[in-house]
């Protein structure tokens, strides 16, 4: 290989390097510009924009495999298999509903199914198909629904 064919290589993924490191630096700086003024357009924004934390993410994955096809891509009780059940799957947008609704009984519905919370059979239970650690990550996830996610 000739000299410059080498720098002719290279040069493109050097410049590759640099703007993947400059983008988190720019963002960091975008950040830091943020606070005084514009707080009260951040704090108005909060609930709209909720930003998934770890747990929540791994927990939509979760979501969507095991949960979607009753509760919804959205977490309003109507997915495709919605209409079969009587009653309805549970609308996790319901803030109403959900703020009533304690953690221990969402992760005791999710790990014991619809019957051992004396909720209906139709609920299936997950002990069996996924860890404790995932529970609460699905768990956390369905929480995320009020804000509209
Ligand atoms: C086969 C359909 C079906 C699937 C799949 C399903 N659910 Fe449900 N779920 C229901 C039904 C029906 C109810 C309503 C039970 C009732 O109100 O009696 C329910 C209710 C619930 C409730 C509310 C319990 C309460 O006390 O009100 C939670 C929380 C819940 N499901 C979580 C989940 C999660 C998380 C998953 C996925 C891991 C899931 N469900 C998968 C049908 C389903």
């Amino acid at each position: 290989m000739t000299r410059t064919r080498v720098i002719a290589l290279l040069v493109p993924l050097l410049l590759a390097g640099c703007t993947a490191k400059r983008n988190p630096a720019s963002l960091s700086a975008a950040d830091s510009t943020r606070g005084g003024d514009s707080a009260a357009i951040v704090l108005q924004a909060a609930p709209v924009g909720h930003i998934l934390t770890y747990e929540e993410r791994q927990g939509s994955v979760l979501y969507a495999k095991y949960c979607a096809v009753c509760h919804g891509k959205e977490g309003k009780g109507d997915g495709f298999n919605a209409f079969n059940l009587d009653p309805r799957p549970r609308d996790f947008s319901d803030s109403a509903y959900m703020v009533a609704l304690s953690d221990g009984q969402i992760i005791q519905t999710i790990t014991g199914g619809g019957r051992s919370v004396n909720k209906s059979p139709l609920m299936p239970s997950y002990g069996w198909t996924i860890d404790r650690s995932q529970i609460q990550y699905v768990a956390a996830y369905v929480r995320t629904f009020v804000y509209g996610n």
